[in-house]
């Protein structure tokens, strides 16, 4: 029987090469996931985390192998390991983005063991994506979560749900499994594979099937009928406003003993997703793509994430940027990110590591490998569409491509590759054209299918306290080229550069280890484009009404704000300054066709320059009812700080974190750019939480956040912060 026990507790951890005989005292004991370093959210170097550090863990088997093989899985150790059990040392695993495994079971001892992990953070050439510059840190340490699995002598491997015919009347379902016999002699085994289609109706067959001793065998099972008009009702399918997962079972029976079984567990959804030359398709139905690149980093723990905040990304990608598609860019994502697009309904394009540089032989076998492990790991997700098969940017080359092609096709004959390039032109070996397009325009298509897959980015780096007039023209130009994408022939849609700002190398960014390319700040917080973004979604699901304007006449070049820009899915908005109403407004379909909401331009508003002028309020309409309102004060000095979490609750666990984010706004919220203030915040709760971040917090932009962290210890975490001339405030989150 199969047993999994979560690994990521009571690590050691020590940032340098220790031998196995120095002590543990000369170790720190850490919670998984972990950074090897923590920084400040920016004006640090790469070289602070390239070096190679330790971490050790001792354990006793948490219960009889009973003939069971023991494997300890990572999840992502950046950038290579080599781990070693009671004294073995595996080969070192090279590339920090991908899963491996490692079967322990003929190194362990009775009593306690020691399992170290010489994690190599360098930046080593000889690994993707690294051997030129690269645009993005990838950071150090065992940075994704471990387990420890028993599985019987004969198991399986790996699990495959793939629906087949979705949109016709011979929707089927076929279940793969992947299976492994480790003993000397060969083994006949029975394989069942089932799915609930609802709680009262099971689908199911099984075969019976022979591995070679010391052997594999790949078994599908096919369950037809699946459509409607066959004994149970048919399945639902996986859309973005009602994703409907299912979980598909796969046993297995070996030899006489009753108990000697194993059981593997998969989530899929039934979904049909197709580029054709005139745009992609989502069950039959066109849906034009809109989207944000995502990085994988954070401010201050690097990519060391826990699930909580990789969950919490997907969501504002999907609710607070109102996106149906996120590339991972530029490298597959934590599992937790992945597993919620599917429960969410957000559509992914993920990718293989690199950025531009290809290596040499050995770096493109790693390089293939990638592409394998990316698929073995993620081919059940329904959100994935497209597996990206070519280093970021990179220049042609056709023996590569065409195997790294041909290796997706043959692991995952459903889905169409892609490979992005940066000019067109480049070689077609793909299902769909993915272009960078930075012409600040859509570029007719020469080839179809046609995506956009970044756009903007380094032509139009904007932060939060750059003037009115950049921001705003930053959030213009996102919503002009996604308009351009949507009313031009044959392209499938446009994922801009980018959702959040980065920390980046130094040959990129404004110089303080920052790409300010974010429609999002590095903590997830609001650009103007944002609301862009954000105003694109469905008024069903959520009603956005933003002004893109922090309404301050003398911000702005020769006092002219007009037209000021409102981002909404409301049918009309009226605007009113100082309680007069001054007009409403239709959103501009004239100079952004082709987008569900284009944005509002207000005009008429009668502020002048040196004239006492009132608050501007703006107030959202749908079918004739107001339901939604931004106020925005005329020029007042700071009224508030804002703190916010975005959890009331935390698990114990020793790694959940959630964001603490502060504002210095005005009286109704709208934080103030300018506002340069002092932040100090202090912690009271259980031991073992704490605050992660620069603190106190040399705040520009009237926005910023750090993280709390809960120990393991049960409490509330009361957070409180202040700051010159504010009243303070205090948020309580539980821990437990
Ligand atoms: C692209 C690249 C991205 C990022 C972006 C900045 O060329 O693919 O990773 O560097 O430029 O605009």
């Amino acid at each position: 029987m199969r047993a999994i026990f979560p690994f990521n507790d009571s690590w050691l951890y020590a940032p340098q090469v220790l031998a196995s005989d120095v002590a543990d005292s000369a170790f720190e004991v850490v919670t998984l996931p972990h950074s090897n370093k923590r920084f400040p959210y920016h004006n640090f170097d790469d070289r602070e985390y390239q070096f190679i550090s330790t971490y050790r863990k001792r354990f006793v088997l948490p219960e009889a192998r009973q003939g069971r093989r023991v494997f300890v899985d990572f999840d992502g150790v950046m950038l290579a390991a080599t781990v070693s059990i009671n004294g073995h040392a595996f080969p070192e695993h090279r590339g920090g983005f991908t899963p491996f495994s490692l079967d322990i079971t003929d190194y362990l001892r009775e009593g306690e063991n020691l399992l170290s992990v010489s994690v190599d953070s360098r930046e080593r050439a000889d690994i993707p994506p690294f051997g030129h510059t690269v645009d993005y840190l990838v950071f150090g340490g065992i940075y994704r979560d471990v387990r420890l699995r028993y599985v019987d002598p004969v198991y399986i491997e790996r699990a495959y749900a793939t629906p087949l015919d979705v949109l016709s009347k011979s929707l089927r379902l076929r279940l793969t499994a992947h299976l492994v016999n480790t003993q000397a002699q060969e083994v006949t085994v029975s394989l069942a594979a089932m799915f609930d289609v609802d709680e009262n109706n099971s689908v199911g067959d099984s075969v019976d099937v022979a591995i070679p001793a010391h052997g594999k065998a790949e078994v599908s099972i096919e369950l037809d009928d699946l459509s409607d008009g066959g004994a149970h009702p048919q399945p639902a399918l996986w859309t973005l406003d009602d994703p409907r997962l299912y979980t598909a079972t796969f046993s297995l029976d070996w030899g006489d003993a009753t108990d000697a079984y194993d059981r593997v567990q998969v989530r899929f959804g039934f979904r049909h997703a197709q580029f054709k030359d005139d745009g992609f398709y989502l069950n039959g139905q066109r849906l034009q793509l809109r989207g944000l690149n995502r990085h994988q980093t954070f401010p201050y723990i690097g990519a060391a994430a826990p699930a909580r905040l990789q969950r919490r990304d997907a969501d504002i990608v999907k609710y607070e940027l109102g996106c149906n598609i996120v590339r991972t860019s530029h490298y597959p994502q934590s599992p937790h990110f992945l597993n919620r697009c599917d429960e969410i309904g957000l559509l992914v394009f993920e990718e293989i590591p690199g950025w531009q540089h290809i290596g040499d032989a050995d770096w493109k076998a790693l390089s293939l490998r990638d592409v394998r492990a990316m698929i073995e790991r993620d081919y059940n997700h329904p959100a994935i569409i497209m597996w990206g098969v070519r280093i970021n940017e990179s220049w042609d080359d056709h023996d590569f491509y065409e195997q790294t092609n041909a290796l997706a096709r043959q692991l995952d004959p459903t889905r169409p590759t892609g490979g992005v390039r940066f000019f067109q032109g480049s070689e077609f070996l793909e299902d769909v054209y993915t272009l960078n397009d930075f012409s600040n325009d859509i570029q007719e298509p020469q080839v179809t299918p046609h995506l956009v897959t970044e756009f903007n980015g380094h032509m139009f780096p904007t932060k939060t306290w750059d003037n009115e007039e950049r921001r705003v023209e930053h959030a213009r130009r996102h919503a002009r080229i996604q308009a351009r994408a949507a009313s031009s022939g044959g392209v499938s849609g446009a994922i801009g550069w980018c959702a959040f700002d980065y920390n980046t190398h130094e040959e990129f960014g404004a110089g303080d280890r920052i790409c300010y390319h974010g429609v999002m700040d590095i903590w997830r917080l609001p650009k103007f484009a944002a609301f862009f973004y954000e105003s694109q979604q469905d008024a069903a699901q959520r009603v956005v009404l933003r002004v893109a304007s922090n309404w301050r006449l003398g911000d702005v070049s020769e006092g002219l704000i007009e037209p000021v820009y409102v981002f909404s899915n409301c049918e009309e908005v009226v605007a009113y300054v100082g309680g007069r109403k001054k007009g409403t407004f239709r959103p501009a379909h004239d100079l952004f066709p082709g987008l569900p909401h284009p944005p509002f331009r207000l005009h008429g508003l009668d502020a002048l320059l040196a004239h006492p002028y009132g608050d501007l309020r703006v107030v959202g309409l749908i079918g004739g009812q107001e339901v939604a309102e931004q106020i925005i004060s005329a020029p007042q000095p700071p009224k508030q700080l804002i703190l916010r979490a975005d959890d009331d609750a935390l698990l114990a666990d020793g790694a959940d974190m959630t964001r603490v984010a502060f504002l210095v706004a005005d009286a109704y919220g709208n934080p103030l750019p300018y506002a340069v203030k002092v932040v100090t915040l202090t912690l009271d709760g259980p031991q073992g939480a704490e605050l992660i971040g620069d603190n106190p917090f040399p705040l520009v932009g009237g926005q910023a956040a750090l993280y709390l962290r809960a120990g393991h210890t049960s409490g509330v975490a009361v957070v409180r912060a202040q700051a010159d001339r504010l009243p303070p405030a205090e948020i309580r989150v539980r821990i437990g």
